[in-house]
């Protein structure tokens, strides 16, 4: 399998790593296939301006590249820009991934997505154009069968 430079680069030497102690929002995702889990910490003032992002990944390479090249594309964004990040937008800064890696990709935009959920939550705001986390690994704890919750591509 042929990874481009910068996914080796993101994998061997991610941006972000770690946690926010009371970050303003908080995402963890899974891949009920692999599973592989992604979990972001965000930091938002006042003017709805991401200052920090950290993230955790439990998971591949790819995982790992996509999560730190996300966290680099939302870094300094409004929220209205980081909702617009796809995982298409993070294959592109990461001049492409394996086909059957695709999928991977999907969780970074996906825990982008489940962090400002529950900021918005927290906040007791509606982001528009914000649709409810689709794998919110939390849930598995409540006994629901998620398995074909993620599409692989
Ligand atoms: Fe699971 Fe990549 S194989 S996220």
């Amino acid at each position: 399998m042929q990874y481009s430079a910068k996914v080796m680069d993101h994998f061997t030497n991610p941006r972000n790593v770690g946690e926010i102690e009371g970050a303003s929002g908080v995402g963890t995702v899974g891949n009920a296939k692999c599973g592989d889990i992604m979990r972001i910490y965000l930091n938002i003032d006042d003017n709805n301006i991401i200052r920090d992002v950290k993230f955790k990944t439990f998971g591949c390479g790819a995982a790992v590249a996509t999560s730190s090249m996300a966290t680099e594309l939302i870094k300094g964004k409004s929220i209205n820009e980081a909702l617009k990040l796809t995982n298409k937008s993070v294959m592109e800064a990461l001049d492409g991934l394996p086909p059957i890696k695709v999928h991977c990709s999907l969780l970074a935009e996906e825990a982008v997505h489940a962090a400002l959920w529950d900021y918005a939550e927290k906040k007791g705001i509606k982001i528009e154009g914000l649709k409810p986390p689709v794998s919110d690994i939390d849930e598995h704890e409540h006994g629901h069968d998620h398995d074909n919750d993620i599409p692989m591509i």
